[in-house]
């Protein structure tokens, strides 16, 4: 149990582990030399998106590149600072309690929310041998325990991650280590701390395609067996997919800096009630879906709007197939999307299907709004 997580009062139980609240991550571009007098351009990476994390829960967030998955990942274990909102984490803020506001200590805060990035070697040390990496988080967290339990804890988390002979791998240096094989010393380095979630950023990406399942399967493994939470990122909706039904868990789909569509992946996929859903599902060949196959592009436009100038109302309108014209004015916000087979189970968060679209709302003033000419 995390020293955090022994610190919130039995009071707090009934707030989500992590709640993003109307969360906005906006960045000024870096102006160039001839543009100093003009406002500058902003990105609006993360743009109003409200999503709880509970304890023991999958997120898988899916989107195109540049969409604000990596953004919202790191706000959510509190690595960037949003720039309107609040990420609260068991009630807390946490850029309160960063600011020494709250009951709570920003360094167990951050300890117990860990990440692993795509590209691993990038945080290992490469003048230091795995046992090294990963014995100095222990040695921040527990000062007391003596050398020999440090190997000890170490040897056998590495065992646990698929690295046998643990003492063989310990004394390596990154350089002597596969892809696959330095994922699985940063899965190890992020369960040294007892974490209640782990954002898992492309985490899988970089891998050989036959290596992915494995460590997917082994990330779930650890996440029932730790009680750890994972917010996983992939641009891929086939891994999406495959991590959200594994873990039990929910899709999140993102879109220029909002979340469109979220549910279990098994509705998601099968009956997506977003039109963006259902552009990644049919840009995804291998989810072995015969009636999105080799069919047109579902969606008038392929490119992806600027992130700096997004469009008006809906941000899909420009490319979406059923925009009409108050798709161009008004903003869709993301709602309870309500089928015979959700009714049974919408007491269950986690088993909620959300969708921002007004075609899910049969009385919406879309429905008597003219379609759009391009
Ligand atoms: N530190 C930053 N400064 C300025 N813009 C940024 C920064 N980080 C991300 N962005 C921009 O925010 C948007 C979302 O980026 P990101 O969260 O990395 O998306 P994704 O992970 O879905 O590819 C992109 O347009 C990106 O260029
Ligand atoms: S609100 Fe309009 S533009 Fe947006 S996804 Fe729905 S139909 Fe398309
Ligand atoms: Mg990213």
């Amino acid at each position: 149990m995390s020293r955090a997580r022994d610190t919130a009062d039995a009071e707090t139980d009934a707030e989500p582990l992590i709640a993003a609240e109307d969360v906005e991550v906006h960045f000024e571009k870096e102006q160039g030399i001839l543009e100093l007098f003009d406002d500058p351009d902003v990105v609006k990476a993360v743009d109003g998106i409200s999503v709880a994390i509970e304890e023991n829960d999958v997120l898988a967030l899916v989107g195109e590149s540049g969409c604000g998955k990596t953004t919202l990942g790191k706000t959510i274990i509190g690595l960037q600072q949003p720039t309107g909102g609040a990420i609260k984490y068991r009630g807390r803020d946490i850029w309160e309690t960063k600011a020494g506001n709250t009951d709570l200590s920003f360094k167990d805060v951050r300890s117990s929310l860990q990440i692993i990035h795509q590209d691993p070697g990038s945080s290992l040390n490469p003048n230091r041998r795995i046992v090294e990496t990963l014995a100095e988080p222990i040695r921040l967290t527990h000062p007391d325990i003596t050398a020999g339990e440090r190997r000890e804890r170490i040897h056998s988390l590495l065992e646990r991650v698929g690295m046998t002979p643990a003492h063989d791998f310990a004394s390596r240096y990154p350089h002597q280590l596969s892809g696959g094989e330095k994922q699985r010393v940063a899965l190890a380095r992020a369960l040294l701390m007892n974490p209640d979630v782990i954002l898992a950023d492309e985490a899988i990406s970089a891998l050989d395609v036959s290596l992915r399942v494995e460590m997917m399967d082994l990330m779930l493994d650890l996440q029932s067996e730790f009680n750890t939470s994972f917010v996983f990122v992939s641009h891929d909706l086939s891994n999406a997919r495959y991590f959200a039904e594994h873990g039990d868990g929910r899709v999140g789909v993102m879109y220029l800096g909002n979340l469109v569509e979220v549910g279990p992946p098994e509705r998601l996929i099968a009956d997506p009630q977003h039109p963006y859903t259902e552009v990644l599902r049919w840009a995804t060949p291998n989810l072995s879906l015969d009636a999105t196959e080799a069919s047109d592009p579902p969606m008038r436009k392929i490119d992806i709007p600027d992130p700096v100038n997004p469009p008006s109302g809906c941000r899909f309108h420009t490319r979406c197939p059923e925009a009409r014209e108050t798709c161009t004015r008004l903003q869709p916000e993301l709602e309870e999307f309500s089928d015979l087979e959700a009714s049974s189970d919408r007491a269950d968060s986690s088993r909620s299907h959300r969708v921002a679209c007004f075609r899910s709302e049969p009385d919406h003033q879309y429905w008597e709004s003219s379609a759009i000419e391009d």
